[in-house]
């Protein structure tokens, strides 16, 4: 079944590596058929956290922030792209994320982590998974962990060498896994409506 997947990204540096992690992900799952749409947080532009979405009366948000909340609500999952800094999360994706809540409950998420390194950004994974939980979404058990990110996805976000093809290899998985989810999602969201 076609769905609704937002992959979302957050790093603002001029030399950022994880965008081809984000663009391989938005033109895989595009290949399995789905509506996949980048979420780019260096592009959307947010200010650093002053209102939340729900905070601004209703038709006084700023456009970026409205049609983003509009994005995320329509989507039936999500993919996070999460770097890693300093063991922690990159502030352009979490800042984008606070910005909403009540916006992402009630859908699966998955975590696709990287670095430069070989340990590709598994810690930040880790503490996505608590915030997604937080933020009402469901997070899937398969993740997706890359590294050295420079030598498994070239510049145009093709895979290279062993990496990318292991990479190539477990995406399937991942893939399969979030699609399960979506759809269990979407079939008893038809059939009752969540409760809060
Ligand atoms: C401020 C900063 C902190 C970093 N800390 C870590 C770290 O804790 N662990 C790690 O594996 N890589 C770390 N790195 C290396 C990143 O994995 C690498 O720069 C990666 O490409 C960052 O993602 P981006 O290029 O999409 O911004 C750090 C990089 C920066 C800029």
């Amino acid at each position: 079944m076609s769905s609704r997947i937002l992959v979302l990204y957050g790093s603002y540096r001029r030399d950022r590596m994880g965008i081809r992690l984000a663009n391989f992900l938005v033109a895989q799952l595009a290949e399995r058929g789905h509506d996949v749409e980048l979420i780019d947080a260096q592009a959307v532009g947010l200010p650093i956290l002053d209102r939340m979405y729900k905070e601004y009366p209703k038709g006084e948000a700023p456009e970026a922030l409205e049609t983003l909340a509009g994005k995320i609500v329509a989507a039936d999952a999500f993919v996070f792209v999460t770097g890693e800094y300093n063991w922690g999360m990159q502030p352009g994706l979490k800042n984008l994320t606070d910005h909403f809540l009540e916006e992402w409950f009630w859908r699966p998420a998955a975590i696709a982590s990287y670095s430069a390194g070989r340990l590709s950004g598994v810690r930040s994974g880790l503490v996505w998974h608590g915030t997604l939980s937080e933020m009402g979404m469901v997070v899937i058990s398969s993740s997706l962990s890359v590294g050295p990110i420079a030598a498994t996805l070239d510049a145009s976000a093709q895979p290279t060498g062993d990496a990318g093809a292991a990479l190539e290899k477990s995406f399937g998985r991942f893939a399969a896994d979030l699609e399960w989810w979506t759809d269990a999602a979407k079939a008893q969201k038809a059939k009752v409506q969540p409760p809060y």
